[in-house]
């Protein structure tokens, strides 16, 4: 079967890795893809948001599975646009439809849909710039510090955390006067959850479900959770304080309604479900939902399964996941991820990247690389994403530090600490 995997990042780059491994004859074609996907996938150098040239490139290479990796297609209906075009057949897409991609897409469908099916989240109201008053009200209700959350996707920078009651009320004005274009017009103020964080994953057929490892991603830049937000420095899977039995109250409270809720409401939705979780005091909230799988919790979550990926795949594509087993490997993966000097902020590109020849320990996901004159050279903020397997997470992340101290280009960075709050007595 010949497979389109749309994206260019480490996740899509670990997406091509596992499918490649299959012990069915895949024929597998990254868009664009990078120069990891390049080593075992046919690269095709086009937009995903570009629907059409998608489309021509399923024609042009008999695609009969797409699998979509980042979450802008999906909410701007990719796979609406390829299910619903006759010429393309039984074409499978693995990802939801533009209905489906709203748990991701939009904050209110998404808190909407919790309270209509009991799903245990912060409690919120949902505000427009005619009801600022009733929204400042609502903060006077809420003790600080005041969760604020644009509507719509705005590449990861759409939630404010404030102390600050009046800065608060700024920041909202701010929201609702158009700070993140059409993304703000609404805004959902929600309760602030004190706890520890971790995320869950399902791939669904729309029935049925299979639970993926569960990830810890550690997002802020600098070492000890501190410094801005990042797209995610480093990964761990299995998390050591998702217990059996948290484990079990995350499938029976969050994941089980979740899917039949979909169903109730008749939103058919084949693909990925990633629920980023609050653990409070050993109860499970959703922070919030995701219509993909994460980046870099990818990198983590697909090195420990050991059955074949492209059967889950194929499950979703027949609708027959019921059928499809999952395999988990009990060993942790880790991955830190190499990034550009001043990232998340603004950052040089096309720098050298030396020693990966070097690294053989550990798995190397291209993140934002490119090919210049054969030369491997720095094109993104997360540049690389080295992921290691052991039987702890200490002999994991030994292996991962000791590869990325082969590998160097101008200006490279990347977090000491990952895993660090889940050592010792914390689990
Ligand atoms: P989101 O984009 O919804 O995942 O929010 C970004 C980050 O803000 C999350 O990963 C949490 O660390 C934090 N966050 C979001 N909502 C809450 C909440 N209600 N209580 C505490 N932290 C939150
Ligand atoms: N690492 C977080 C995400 O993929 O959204």
């Amino acid at each position: 079967m010949n497979i389109l995997i749309l994206g260019s990042g480490g996740r899509e780059h670990a997406i091509t890795w596992k499918l490649a491994q299959s012990k069915k004859p895949l024929k597998l074609f990254a868009a664009p893809g990078n120069p990891g996907t390049a080593a075992m996938a046919v690269n095709i150098d086009i937009d995903p948001m570009d629907f059409n040239a998608v489309r021509k490139a399923v024609i042009d290479n008999q695609i009969r599975m797409v699998v979509v990796g980042p979450e802008a297609p999906l909410a701007a209906g990719i796979t609406d646009f390829l299910e619903d075009d006759p010429s393309l057949g039984d074409l499978a897409v693995i990802g939801p439809r533009r209905e489906g991609a709203r748990l991701e897409g939009s904050k209110d469908f998404a808190k909407g849909f919790m309270k209509r099916h009991g799903i245990p989240t912060a409690a919120y109201d949902t505000f427009t710039p005619d009801t600022i008053d009733d929204a400042i009200s609502f903060m006077r209700s809420l003790k600080p510090p005041y969760v604020l959350k644009a509507d719509g996707l705005a590449a990861g920078k759409g939630v404010l955390i404030i102390n600050d009651f009046d800065e608060a009320v700024s920041e909202l004005r701010a929201m609702l006067g158009g700070r993140f274009g059409e993304a703000g017009s609404k805004v959902v103020i929600e309760e602030y959850l004190r706890g520890i964080e971790l995320s869950a994953f399902v791939i669904t057929d729309g029935r049925s479900y299979r639970i993926l490892p569960e990830a810890k991603d550690y997002k802020r830049i600098g070492e000890g959770d501190t410094g801005k937000n990042t797209g995610g420095m480093g990964a761990v899977s299995p998390v050591p304080f998702a217990s059996k039995s948290f484990m079990a109250k995350v499938e029976e409270r969050i994941i089980k309604p979740t899917v039949e809720g979909l169903m109730k409401e008749g939103i058919d939705y084949r693909g990925f479900i990633f629920f980023g979780l609050m653990n409070v005091d050993g109860d499970p909230f959703v922070i919030e939902y995701n219509a993909r799988l994460g980046d870099p919790e990818t990198e983590v979550i697909l090195p420990r399964i050991d059955s074949d990926f492209f059967d889950l795949l194929e499950g979703v594509a027949y609708r027959n996941l019921e059928s499809r087993s999952i395999v988990i490997s009990p060993e942790t993966a880790v991955t830190v991820m190499i990034v550009s000097g001043g990232y998340p902020d603004s950052y040089g590109k096309g720098f050298h990247v030396s020693g990966t020849d070097n690294v053989t320990e550990s798995t190397l996901f291209h993140a934002g690389t490119k090919t210049d004159n054969r030369h491997l050279v720095t094109s993104g903020g997360r540049v690389i994403a080295v992921t290691s397997t052991g039987s702890s997470m200490e002999s994991a992340l030994e292996k991962s530090y000791s590869s990325v101290g082969r590998i160097s280009f101008s200006g490279m960075n990347y977090r000491r600490d990952i895993g660090f709050d889940l050592k010792d007595g914390l689990k």
